[in-house]
């Protein structure tokens, strides 16, 4: 179902997803040298709490850069494909902010965000989408599953923050993945992330400090026969009140290797990976270079790019 001002009403925030925070990078066996910082802003603020605090507002703080990951998008296609993508179809797109950022900087640019949650993509539209202003013109939002027929011909296909692991099974993703490599245009590409490392399957809970409250990424056991995991996203304020699970993941844990081999089941030509560089502490340093092969770290996302 499009969604549009015209037909959008104020509804309440409704819980969802979420994802971890960014992670150390490593050693790696670069095949080129793109440079991208991404990820997190943080902002001043005083005296919030469990009840004034909006849980939309805190996730995109929290785990969402539109700018850095559109910067990636830009230079990855551009260097491949000698243009700048215009037209952006961002899957489990939650509040849009991605489409959002992507109509705001070119006047030529379209984005078309779908995901399966109303009431998320109407806060997205008021709260993102609207205040484009005329901008907003050149952004739809649809509410349906990325497994039913989506919406061509796009130059990018997007699904970031590790939706996709909604799918459990191999032929789910294979699907889904088919099914995006037919709505790409001729010349399209497919972005996703990924997140891994020896420490993705164990229990962990790891808060990350903003001004006026702390995000806490909380991991459950994982499934080692279904390879599967509940995690959750809790947010904690300065007065000791706190959102517990205002975010709940229960996803596949797909792995790299995983990925890149259902991306060619489902027909795609080529599959990049691009991994992130260190800083001295070990910490991620915001640089993802192509990379044929990389060393195991304890924590790590990486973009993975698939050409039709
Ligand atoms: C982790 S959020 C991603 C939000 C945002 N794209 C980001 O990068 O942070 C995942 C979103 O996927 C949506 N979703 C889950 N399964 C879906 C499906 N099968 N089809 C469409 N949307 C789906 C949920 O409603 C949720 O808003």
């Amino acid at each position: 179902m499009p969604l549009a001002p015209s037909t959008l009403a104020e509804t309440e925030l409704a819980v969802r997803l979420g994802t971890p925070p960014r992670c150390p990078g490593g050693p790696t066996w670069a095949i080129d040298a793109p440079e991208m910082p991404r990820k997190k802003t943080r902002r001043k603020g005083s005296g919030l709490t469990a009840k004034k605090a909006d849980i939309h507002q805190l996730y995109q703080r929290s785990v969402q850069d539109p700018p850095t990951d559109i910067a990636f998008v830009d230079r990855v296609f551009k260097k491949e494909r000698g243009r700048k993508p215009l037209l952006l179809r961002e899957d489990f797109c939650g509040t849009a902010l991605i489409c959002a950022d992507w109509v705001r900087k070119l006047p030529e640019r379209r984005a078309i965000g779908i995901d399966l949650h109303g009431p998320t993509l109407k806060w997205g539209w008021r709260h993102n989408i609207a205040p484009l202003g005329e901008a907003a013109e050149r952004v739809q939002l649809l509410q349906q599953n990325v497994l039913d027929p989506l919406p061509s011909k796009v130059d990018v296909a997007m699904a970031f923050n590790f939706s996709y692991c909604v799918f459990k099974t191999r032929p789910e993703m294979v699907k889904y993945c088919e099914k995006v490599r037919a709505s790409l245009k001729k010349e399209g590409a497919f972005f996703l992330d990924i997140h891994g490392g020896s420490e993705n399957t164990v229990e962990v809970e790891e808060e990350t400090d903003h001004d006026d409250f702390t995000y806490v990424w909380d991991q459950m056991p994982y499934d080692a026969v279904n390879g599967t995991s509940l995690r959750y996203i809790h947010f904690r304020f300065p007065d000791g009140t706190a959102l517990n699970k205002a975010f709940t993941y229960d996803w596949r844990l797909w792995t790299l290797p995983e990925l890149r081999e259902i991306l060619v089941d489902a027909g795609f030509q080529r599959v990049d990976v691009y991994w992130e560089g260190a800083t001295r502490e070990g910490d991620g340093n915001g640089i993802f270079r192509r990379v044929r092969g990389a060393e195991q770290e304890e924590s790590w996302i990486a973009y993975v790019v698939a050409w039709k």
